[in-house]
């Protein structure tokens, strides 16, 4: 069987999700870590922020999908990418990634990046972001997900706080959709 089949065949029949059972933010809570190595960086031995945003989008990713239990999940929308500090070869990056807030398909991933000297072990917060991703069904159309259920108050502040600034947003949007320029 050749790769592509192998894929096409993996999640041919997927199984039932309970969209009943909710999960907390720290059932999906995932971090990836990665040395820099020169191909990740410029002359002058700074990571591309490239480099950083694909990281990012791959590790947030694994979140929206342990939640979801869906093998298709695709980025929506990069909501924010605050580039804080520089990471440079022989750093080790490191993704923290957890949800913040679940919407009837899509999924808000909270991301804090940082950036770690082996030897001096000095730890440096070089990057954050909040990326949405939406959940898909075998026909590639939006899905719907598990409710996020906090597990403790520290928890339900985070999905509030989540909820507030989505509902900024989309008023934003509407907003700027009534008075385009
Ligand atoms: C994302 C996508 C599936 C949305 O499809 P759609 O038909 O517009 O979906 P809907 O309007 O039904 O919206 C579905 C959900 O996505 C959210 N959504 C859609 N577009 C969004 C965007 N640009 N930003 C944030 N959320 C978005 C909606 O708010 C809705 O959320 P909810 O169900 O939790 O309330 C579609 O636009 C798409 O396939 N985009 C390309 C994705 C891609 O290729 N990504 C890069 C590689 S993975």
């Amino acid at each position: 069987m050749n790769p592509f089949e192998r894929i096409a065949n993996r999640y041919k029949n997927l199984p039932e999700v309970d969209l009943t059972q909710g999960h907390s933010i720290a059932y999906s809570r995932s971090t990836t870590r990665r040395n820099m190595e020169l191909i990740d960086a410029n002359s002058q031995g700074n990571v591309h922020g490239g480099v950083i945003m694909r990281m990012v989008d791959e590790a947030a990713a694994v979140v929206a999908i342990k939640h979801c239990h869906r093998p298709y999940v695709v980025t929506a929308r990069v909501e924010r990418f605050d580039f804080l500090a520089p990471a440079f070869i022989g750093d080790v990056v490191t993704v923290h990634c957890e949800l913040h807030y679940a919407g009837r398909t899509s999924m808000d991933v909270g991301v804090e990046v940082t950036a770690e000297d082996l030897i001096t072990r000095e730890v440096r917060k070089i990057a954050s972001s909040n990326v949405i991703y939406v959940a898909l069904d075998e026909n590639r159309k939006p899905t719907p997900i598990p409710p996020l259920e906090p597990a403790d108050d520290e928890e339900r502040a985070i999905i509030e706080r989540a909820s507030i600034r989505r509902q900024h947003t989309q008023k934003l949007e509407q907003l700027l959709k009534e008075n385009p320029s």
